[in-house]
């Protein structure tokens, strides 16, 4: 195992790595608003462990999910109704061990809001205490729950949308602007816009004072969020339309690990000097000790 350290520590950044400039300040919810009415973009993405969390964070990504998601990208489930609370948890944690500036929002999984809005509030809470979230996510307009997890002081993203295929008549456009709105009233510090017709997303994104996160909800949203092992294709299916691969992962590391393998087979990996060495007293002794039988002490 090796052992990387944040930056001041003992990893210097290998020469050749392009430089960016990463703003330094700690995201915030109200700097998301900030961000959104001086019409600065917000750049979200998807992680669920310590070292892609630790890149995104240094690359400058704006809001890290720790999304529901991962019970399909990082677990292998079907869908994301699986994924429990304390999966959740175990994953905020490593992430929140490695995100420094990204405000970290971290998603409720089914089940855990789906009750009375105490309960809801409740498991909310873990997700602060002992994950170290600086927000929930949770999906649909749970305007009630929202309410109250705002009155508990802990922030709240929401999540709408879903089923692009479900809004496309001008009466579930205005539905759906209803949600955020109320949504918004209702305390959250942010809205997700999942699969939402370009035009609505538009709309609701140009009236809502909070900002609009969109996946597949077209440009004119606040912001952006991808999920991570889409973006990187790491996955196994298709991509959607709005995915956009911005490497190609899967393919990088399956060469590498059939090339790891080849090595392997061939006796071409460690080579010598990938091994470990003795002293060359100690090694002296040891030879002597294959013709002689014993070892002398060095
Ligand atoms: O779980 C997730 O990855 C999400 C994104 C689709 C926003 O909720």
């Amino acid at each position: 195992m090796s052992v990387t350290n944040f930056p001041g520590g003992s990893n210097p950044t290998p020469p050749g790595t392009p430089i960016t400039i990463v703003p330094t300040s700690k995201v915030t919810m109200p700097a998301l608003g900030e961000m959104k009415r001086q019409g600065k973009p917000i750049c979200a993405l998807t992680a669920y462990d310590y070292s892609t969390s630790r890149l995104a964070d240094e690359a400058g990504v704006d809001l890290i999910l720790v999304g529901d998601s991962l019970a399909m990208v990082v677990l292998g489930h079907e869908n994301t109704l699986a994924v429990t609370v304390d999966e959740m948890l175990h994953h905020t944690r490593a992430v929140r061990r490695a995100v420094r500036r990204a405000l970290l929002v971290a998603d409720m999984p089914f089940g855990s809001y789906h009750g009375t809005v105490a309960e809801g509030v409740a498991n909310a809470v873990r997700f602060v205490k002992e994950a170290g979230a600086e927000a929930v996510k949770i999906e649909g307009p749970r305007v009630e729950l929202v309410r109250a997890m705002s009155e508990a002081e802990i922030p709240v993203v929401g999540h709408l949308g879903l089923t692009p295929q479900s809004i496309r008549s001008a009466d579930a456009a205005l539905e759906l602007k209803a949600d955020a709105h109320a949504l918004a009233q209702a305390g959250a510090g942010a809205l997700v816009l999942e699969g939402v017709p370009r035009e609505v997303a538009a709309a609701i994104t140009a009236e809502l004072p909070i900002p609009t996160i969109g996946i597949g909800a077209g440009p004119d949203c606040d912001g952006q969020i991808l999920v991570f092992h889409d973006m990187v294709g790491l996955t196994f299916a298709p991509a959607a339309k709005f995915v956009r691969r911005y490497a190609d992962a899967g393919a990088l590391i399956r060469t590498a690990i059939e090339q790891y393998r080849d090595d392997v087979e061939h006796r071409a990996f460690p080579s010598d000097e990938e091994s470990y060495h003795l002293p060359e007293a100690a090694r002296r002794a040891l030879e002597a000790t294959v013709k002689t039988g014993t070892l002398r002490k060095v």
